[in-house]
């Protein structure tokens, strides 16, 4: 029989990511082959966000230039993986002419589902799991610069923050197995990988609690004690869950990279608790002083939204404040956009009209865009070791690579290679980009 060839195409977030790479094992275990060409695809599979409204249009928008391909080959399968394939379902088949329909704990079923199809044509599978993990699988890496990898260590979310659809998508929080995690890491030390970042929705919530008992400072300390040339990374944190006992442990281990991304979401306290963030400007604020107190040094980037329910002028300046006090690093700045099915879109009014969402959010981005210039000018003059990634989009005779802090550094290339550890004298700076020459 013809061996089946999958194209996977990835939309959204790291956690995606990682997910391909799942499939993409399940399905070579299963005899099917990977392509990286759709023209050489019998199936087409679109893992899917659905996050907010735009990260779906994007999806829709691809899936309509896949459908002209299956106007020339009848044959051609085409499958929606992922959070739109939890959140639509079958009206992904009645509406979008899908034939597959699969959720983000369902891949193991692919397999047989493809069989399935044959017979019936069109098949769905969205159910959510309790304790999928996908532990055991050893992923294939599909997109990756064979330096930095991501590792899942747990999966959905229990937080059910008003606004987010995550918690419906991809269920409740579950850890997966710490020595599954641990063999993965050594294994990509061994394969030549430097950077893991360690991945879930709230990675720093991660629990082992079965024939023994191992929370997240445990499970980091165990990866980053591999070898002190593997760098560690996590993301993303609930700032409920940054403890002491993490941030001790970050500043005590060289290769625990100094950066954390905190979602802080509004600086509002009216908007915090209409969001259901369980925290106060004042606490998280506590919680930035305690980073800045075990880790002087230590970048804080954030995610914010803006326009959220009943967002008023002042919620908004609330938000620009904190963010000034907290100068972060960095920061993903979002609009709000209501996904049926969440509290907000149940009981709360967006009525914030778009046109002042699209104002506060440019505000918010140009105060973000000179707190970033302000924090990388902080680097100019200084030594910064930096962990090669590959070579810079424009030219072959430059690296890229990122400081512990999280930066992005490009320099002459002076015969070093992806992979390798340099140290690099920063000499200029723009909001997103360092800029340097090796010096040694
Ligand atoms: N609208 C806008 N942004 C959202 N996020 C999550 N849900 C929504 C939504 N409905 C943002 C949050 C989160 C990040 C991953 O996406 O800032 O931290
Ligand atoms: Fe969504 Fe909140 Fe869970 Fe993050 S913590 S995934 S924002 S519900």
């Amino acid at each position: 029989m013809k061996t089946l060839n999958i194209y996977i195409e990835t939309f959204g977030c790291q956690m995606n990511l990682a997910d391909s790479d799942i499939l993409a094992a399940i399905m070579i275990n299963n005899n099917y082959g990977i392509v990286q060409d759709v023209k050489h695809a019998d199936i087409i599979l679109l893992n899917t966000c659905s996050i907010r409204d735009n990260a779906e249009q994007r999806v829709k928008k691809r899936l309509k230039e896949f459908k002209s391909l299956k106007k020339r080959n009848k044959d051609l399968l085409i499958g929606i993986i992922g959070c739109m394939a939890e959140r639509l379902r079958d009206t992904l088949i009645t509406e979008e002419n899908v034939d597959i329909v699969v959720g983000p704990d369902a891949y193991r079923s692919l397999p047989n589902l493809f069989n399935s199809i044959e017979d019936s044509k069109r098949v769905v599978n969205v159910e959510l799991s309790e304790t999928e993990t996908y532990d055991d699988i050893n992923p294939v890496k599909l997109n990756s610069n064979g330096v930095c990898a991501f590792i899942p260590i747990m999966r959905g979310c229990s937080n059910y923050c008003s606004y987010c659809v995550v918690p419906y998508t991809r269920g409740v929080e579950r850890s997966r197995n710490p020595e599954s995690i641990i063999k993965e890491a050594e294994e990509l030390f061994k394969n030549g990988y430097r950077e893991v970042t360690l991945i879930g929705q709230n990675v720093n919530s991660y629990m082992w609690n079965n024939s023994y008992m191992l929370d997240f400072p445990d499970l980091l300390k165990a990866i980053a004690s591999i070898n002190p040339l593997l760098r560690v990374r996590f993301a993303t944190s609930h700032p409920k869950d940054i403890s002491d006992k993490l941030l001790l442990l970050i500043a005590e281990k060289p290769n625990i990279c100094k950066s954390i991304h905190l979602p802080v979401q509004s600086g509002s306290n009216r908007i915090l608790k209409l969001m259901n963030r369980k925290y106060t400007r004042e606490w998280y604020s506590e919680k930035i002083l305690s980073i800045r107190k075990f880790i002087p040094d230590c970048s804080i980037t954030t995610d914010i939204i803006t326009g959220f329910c009943t967002e008023t002028e002042q919620d908004h300046i609330d938000t620009l404040s904190l963010m000034k006090w907290a100068k972060f690093d960095a920061a993903f700045m979002f609009m709000y956009s209501e996904r049926a099915g969440t509290y907000a879109a149940e009981y709360l009014t967006d009525n914030v009209p778009k046109s002042l969402k699209i104002k506060r959010l440019n505000e918010i981005i140009l105060l973000q865009r000179e707190l970033s210039l302000q924090s990388n000018k902080k680097e100019i003059g200084k030594v910064q070791q930096v962990l090669i990634e590959g070579y810079s989009k424009r030219s072959n005779d430059f690296l890229s690579g990122r400081t512990t802090y999280n930066k992005v550094v490009v320099f002459p290339a002076k015969n070093k290679k992806p992979g390798q550890y340099v140290n690099v004298l920063i000499s200029k700076c723009t909001s997103a980009t360092l800029i340097g020459e090796i010096v040694d």
